[in-house]
């Protein structure tokens, strides 16, 4: 499971100040979010939904995969923001490890209006057998919708009468164009529940059909997420989520106005994305919220770590640490020792990084630097699973505690007004 560890954040708020003010706020703020779930009106359907995912709940997601991996070379997964970076953040950290039998190679589309990385994709499933999974909980998302219509055209000239078989849309239960399209067009459908929000659909069909599709064991990866309802369920100033959410804000509050998420291997890059997009747009309103930002390490100690050191001191740092679980590296020893490294000799690589890692933070919190650390079990599906519905419960817990509602994107509307007027739109009433 994950533990929340304080320690490097007590040099700069006190135990006291987080047990006698922020750890309440964290109880309060859980309450409210229990309440939504329960609201007929409410969007944190997510929050009970490992439970339910129990039986044959995930027979069409297994059978719809299998499917795929029989036809496809490729699966074109079509959506942006919360309908793909889920899906994407698991693929990339456990294919390597995971896919038994690589089935299908999952592509993203739809998140540009890049017409040279549209030609791209086009260009590589030009000899490659595919299909289309659209994901779009509204429907009318522009740059998936342009996606969708440039790649079927594509289907539809490679397949013919029997392109929409392969396409298989994951869209709200009953609202929206995507539903209507899918029914004059006979597509396969799969649904995002009405009080699921697009960042928090990881673990609907949203998230688990490119996953499945992709060869990784999505019982393991539910059951993760099970384990991590009935654990960060607790009303305990020790539920690891409550310390999360807690310390960022106190830390906020403290004018600590960024957190840097460092994750410590380049396969934890779209984890990063999903984290910041979760964050930022359940906390980015009402003119408040910490800004997240994301760093590769050890990548970034060269390039962002000066500023981590020594910039302005507006920051909080983050460090997700889960051991690796695969083959371990160790590094040879070698006669002449011209590299100067034979003091590492013998020496497992993973062992190294997490020295990088103790030696890191460290230096930032002697920087003035406040440093959380969550550490999680070793990598794997069940893991994955758990460290997703702990971001999702601290975010929101996190933004209750803030005064924001976590639910909504209201800002978002606002470029998409402009750029609508510029290309001539007609108005309508839809989310887009
Ligand atoms: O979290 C959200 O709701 C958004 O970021 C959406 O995921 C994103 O805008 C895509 O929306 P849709 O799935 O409706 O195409």
């Amino acid at each position: 499971m994950v533990h929340t560890d304080l320690s490097g954040v007590y040099p700069f708020i006190g135990e006291d100040e987080l047990n006698q003010i922020w750890l309440p706020k964290a109880g309060l703020a859980h309450k409210r979010l229990e309440e939504e779930s329960e609201m007929d009106d409410g969007y944190a359907g997510w929050l009970r939904l490992p439970e339910q995912l129990c039986g044959n709940a995930l027979d069409q997601i297994h059978e719809t995969a299998d499917c795929i991996g029989r036809d496809s070379d490729v699966l074109l997964v079509i959506g942006i923001g919360g309908s793909y970076l889920g899906a994407r953040a698991v693929i990339e950290l456990l294919c390597l490890e995971n896919c038994k039998k690589k089935k299908t190679e999952v592509f993203f589309a739809g998140t540009s209006l890049s017409g040279r990385h549209f030609g791209k994709i086009r260009n590589y499933l030009k000899d490659r057998d595919f299909s289309i999974n659209i994901i779009s909980k509204s429907g009318t998302t522009t740059e998936p919708s342009i996606a969708f219509r440039l790649f079927y055209r594509l289907l539809k000239e490679r397949y013919g009468a029997s392109a929409a078989k392969r396409v298989y849309a994951t869209t709200d239960a009953n609202a929206g164009i995507l539903r209507n399209l899918s029914a004059a067009n006979g597509f396969t459908t799969f649904e995002i529940p009405r009080n699921i929000g697009g960042r928090y659909s990881v673990l609907t069909a949203a998230g688990l059909l490119p996953i499945a599709a992709a060869g990784i064991d999505i019982d393991a990866l539910i059951k993760g997420a099970g384990r991590a309802q009935s654990c960060f369920s607790e009303k305990s100033h020790e539920n690891p989520a409550w310390k999360y959410a807690a310390a960022r804000q106190a830390l906020y509050a403290g004018g600590k106005k960024i957190e840097v998420l460092s994750a410590w291997s380049p396969e934890y890059r779209y984890l990063g994305e999903w984290w910041k997009q979760l964050f930022g747009e359940s906390e980015g309103k009402d003119f408040k919220g910490i800004f997240p930002a994301y760093l590769e390490m050890t990548a970034d100690l060269h390039s962002m770590g000066q500023y981590v050191q020594q910039g302005e001191r507006s920051l909080m740092e983050t460090f997700l640490w889960l051991d690796a679980g695969c083959e371990s590296t160790v590094i040879p020893y070698v006669e002449d020792d011209i590299d100067g490294l034979n003091y590492l000799a013998g020496k497992n690589l993973d062992y190294i990084n997490r020295s990088a890692l103790d030696g890191t933070k460290a230096a930032h919190i002697s920087g003035g630097v406040p440093c959380v650390e969550l550490k999680a079990e070793t990598l794997s599906a069940g893991s994955l699973g758990a460290l997703l519905y702990f971001f999702q419960i601290s975010c929101a817990i996190s933004g209750y505690i803030s005064g924001v509602y976590p639910f909504n994107q209201p800002g978002v509307e606002a470029y998409k007004q402009n750029m609508f007027k510029l290309l001539g739109k007609r108005r309508n009433n839809h989310k887009v």
